[in-house]
């Protein structure tokens, strides 16, 4: 198959590196793609949301797939459009992305599939917010309804913080048309959780778990970011939370999906809470997390086209079972000096070459160009993407240390504790 792919993170390069592998795939392209995608793909230099400019490339070179890394072209409704043109996609329709692209339509669902979740209002009305932040108390959570970069979230403190928060956004100075409707919700206490499904529609097929590092800083501390690092699996994963993430979360929200008329197909992403064992959902994703990806697509020995493939086309019937490594695999991630705030672009990065010669580590390429001098540069926040594999999240993270030991990067940082938790539950258990 001609395959394109779209996007330019290191979610993407993940994906690229995987299905370059597969023996299905005799030509991937990638749009816009990254210095690190273009060892894998051909680069295609179009836009990740121009949606007309896309359906047109897959059009004129006769594609037979496309798979789609980010939401903003799904909600913009890129499969929709490939649809028309009888292009298989992997990723939702419009209105199946629509579980990421308005947080209020997700919360209603849940309400009316039972899935457990925050308790929640929606509002447009400074008056009718203020009077539920003062029945729910704080810490208390406020949400736009949009999509906000992975930014509408703000954890209030306490009631007045809560307040001020509900007005930025309802003005929209804080996040524009995005915030123009917020959630209001109450603080879930517990461990966070990534698990992720993929869906054809009608039925789903588990994937696999992986913890995230949304914080800037070490010890959690700081920004929230898009992530600076993940590992996978989860390391309280087992088999029974998983049934219960299955039956209780995955499943409704597959029949509900269908039953409302907008049947989900691609990957569900359920960002998970685990309050004393029971899962929550705090949000769902349409596509698949940036860094989670990495070192999940580190783990799956199974033919990652077949897999999507099967999710574009309903034949799940056909697809054997998935297979994975039985190590763990861990990523770091690095960042340009100033994120998630402002960095400088340009900046230049060297020791690729000696970290590509280090076994069980795989660097995947974020905001990277080889500039005309052939020299490699950043060109976003965050940069490089450092996986290691062991038998051990100790292991993981120590390779892939290493492989950030090699990184000449001065105008770059990176957390240096990813997989902390993971880490030191492991310790007390073998103490
Ligand atoms: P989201 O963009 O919805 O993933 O939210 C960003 C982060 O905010 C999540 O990863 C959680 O850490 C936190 N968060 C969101 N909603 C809640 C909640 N109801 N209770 C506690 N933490 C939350
Ligand atoms: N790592 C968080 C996300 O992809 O949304």
């Amino acid at each position: 198959m001609k395959i394109l792919l779209v996007g330019s993170g290191g979610r993407e390069h993940a994906l690229a590196w995987a299905i370059a592998k597969s023996p299905n795939c005799t030509k991937l392209y990638c749009a816009p793609g990254n210095a690190g995608i273009a060892n894998d793909a051909e680069l295609v230099d179009i836009g990740a949301e121009d949606v007309e400019a896309l359906v047109g490339f897959a059009k004129e070179n006769k594609i037979d797939f496309v798979v789609v890394g980010p939401e903003a072209p799904l909600v913009a409704g890129l499969v929709d459009a490939l649809e028309k043109e009888n292009i298989p996609a992997f990723g939702p329709k419009a209105n199946a992305a629509i579980l990421e692209g308005s947080k209020g339509f997700m919360k209603d669902l849940c309400a009316k599939c039972d899935i457990p979740t925050a308790r929640y209002k929606r509002f447009n009305n400074l008056e009718k917010a203020t009077e539920f932040i003062h029945e729910l108390g704080a810490p208390i959570v406020i949400k736009a309804d949009g999509l906000a970069a992975g930014k509408g979230v703000i954890i209030a403190e306490t009631v007045d913080e809560a307040i001020e928060a509900t007005k930025e956004m309802l003005s929209g100075s804080a996040f524009g048309l995005a915030g123009s409707e917020i959630v209001i919700e109450e603080f879930m206490d517990g461990e966070e959780l990534s698990y992720f499904a993929i869906s054809d529609g009608e039925n789903f097929i588990p994937f696999t778990s992986a913890q995230d590092h949304k914080r800037a800083f070490d010890g959690d501390e700081g920004p929230n970011t898009g992530g600076m690092g993940a590992y996978s699996p989860a390391h309280f994963m087992s088999d029974d939370l998983e049934q219960k993430i299955i039956e209780t979360i995955i499943k409704p929200t597959v029949k509900g999906m269908e039953a409302e008329g907008c049947p989900f197909a691609g990957v569900l992403y359920a960002g998970l809470m685990i309050v004393d064992g029971v899962p929550k959902l705090i949000e769902y994703n349409v596509r698949f997390g940036d860094p989670e990806c990495q070192p999940m697509l580190m783990r799956l020995k199974s033919d990652i086209v077949e897999l999507l493939y099967a999710s574009a086309t309903k034949s799940f019937n056909e697809l054997a079972p998935l297979e994975w490594d039985q190590d763990a695999t861990l990523c770091v991630v690095m960042a340009a000096n100033g994120y998630p705030g402002s960095y400088e672009k340009g900046t230049p990065i060297k020791g690729t070459d000696e970290l590509n010669s280090l076994a069980d580590v795989k660097l995947f390429h974020a905001g990277t160009l080889t500039d005309n001098s052939g020299a490699l540069i950043n060109t976003g926040g965050r940069v490089l993407n450092i996986v290691g594999k062991a038998s051990t999240i100790e292991g993981a993270q120590a390779k892939a240390y290493e492989g950030v030991s090699k990184i000449d990067w001065p105008d770059g940082f990176c957390r240096s504790d990813i997989g902390w938790r993971a880490v030191k539950a492991d310790k007390e258990k073998a103490a």
